[in-house]
């Protein structure tokens, strides 16, 4: 059954129009209430949405990116900017091209960090400030292996950088000048841990703990200049369920879709590790992730990671990780 009724995405999609960009909110004297508001709304598995760019965001920076070349690289299709590392890559044009573009990436990442800094205030002195990305690509009818389509719906997890819990909020940017960008989702993480984790062997991970890696497995990668990663019990299975529901077929065509449409000139944001996401169409997006502690949450119990221990009855991540 495909739900594309505005009244279906008006249930997951909440238009937010009482914060303006450069004024900030509406009304000064509700801010502490609103961002409060706004982080239980995310939280609650919404994706929030502004009709136009709610942060500094400067027409010749836009140009530019829309002028970029693209990498002929694979490896390199998307701009990736690592704000705490300051560094680029999937740069494809020349020294003074690359030095322009890091600079744009630097200011979308800076500008929107003060964004949300104001609109999600109680997240702001807790979270780790992750990537920022450019997504210069047309998202349909691109030939990827199955657990690299993005126009399959899945929920965000990192393989390189475990959570142990803490939660991925990402806030999009489409600076296309004609297209929309459209996403499905579908029921969020509840419904989903509550209908397919038991099939993806929730329990079996459960079981196996959070151990840390080998020391010897730990020597060798230190020896060759690698982090160890310790992946908690709910990394290993959110890894494991991005792959599940890619490859679930029966999942895929038959659960109940609801259409997202993203005009040109939006920004949008939502919890990408629990609000299941499919891109089918659209090029030219901006993205920065945070990662948000568990004791910044309004509502930790909401939390997949919680939701997970619910079921299983063990913890899934050390408590000091989380
Ligand atoms: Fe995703």
């Amino acid at each position: 059954m495909m739900k594309t009724a505005d009244s279906a995405s008006a249930g997951t999609l909440l238009t937010i129009d009482d914060y303006q960009s450069p004024q900030g909110w509406r009304q000064p004297a509700d801010a502490k209430q609103r961002a409060r508001h706004y982080c239980d709304q995310l939280e609650q598995g919404k994706v929030l949405f502004f009709n136009r760019i709610p942060f500094n965001f400067p027409d010749e920076n836009q140009k530019f990116l829309l002028s970029q070349k693209q990498s002929s690289s694979r490896l390199h299709k998307n701009v990736s900017y690592r704000p705490k590392q300051e560094k680029l890559r999937g740069s494809a044009g020349n020294k003074e091209e690359t030095a322009r573009l890091h600079a744009v990436m630097r200011s979308f990442s800076q500008e929107t960090v003060k964004f949300l800094s104001e609109l999600l205030q109680p997240y702001a002195a807790h979270w780790t400030l992750d990537f920022a990305s450019f997504r210069p690509e047309q998202e349909k009818g691109r030939d990827l292996p199955v657990h690299k389509r993005n126009d399959l719906l899945h929920v965000d997890s990192f393989p390189t950088r475990p959570m142990h819990g803490r939660r991925i909020l990402r806030c999009f940017t489409n600076i296309n000048p004609t297209e929309a960008r459209v996403w499905h989702t579908t029921d969020t993480f509840p419904a989903l841990a509550k209908n397919y984790a038991a099939d993806a062997g929730l329990s079996e991970f459960a079981a196996k703990g959070s151990r840390r890696s080998h020391p010897l497995v730990r020597g060798v990668k230190k020896m060759f200049g690698l982090k160890a990663v310790d992946h908690s019990a709910y990394d290993r299975f959110m890894l494991r369920f991005h792959d599940y529901l890619k490859e679930k077929e029966d999942f895929q065509q038959n659960c109940p879709k609801i259409r997202l449409e993203f005009p040109p000139g939006s920004t949008w944001m939502c919890y990408t590790d629990s609000v299941p996401h499919a891109v089918l169409s659209g090029r030219y997006a901006l993205e920065q992730t945070f990662i948000i502690p568990l004791h910044a949450l309004v509502t930790p119990e909401q939390a997949p990671i919680r939701v997970l221990e619910k079921m299983t009855g063990v913890p899934m991540a050390a408590p000091a990780m989380v």
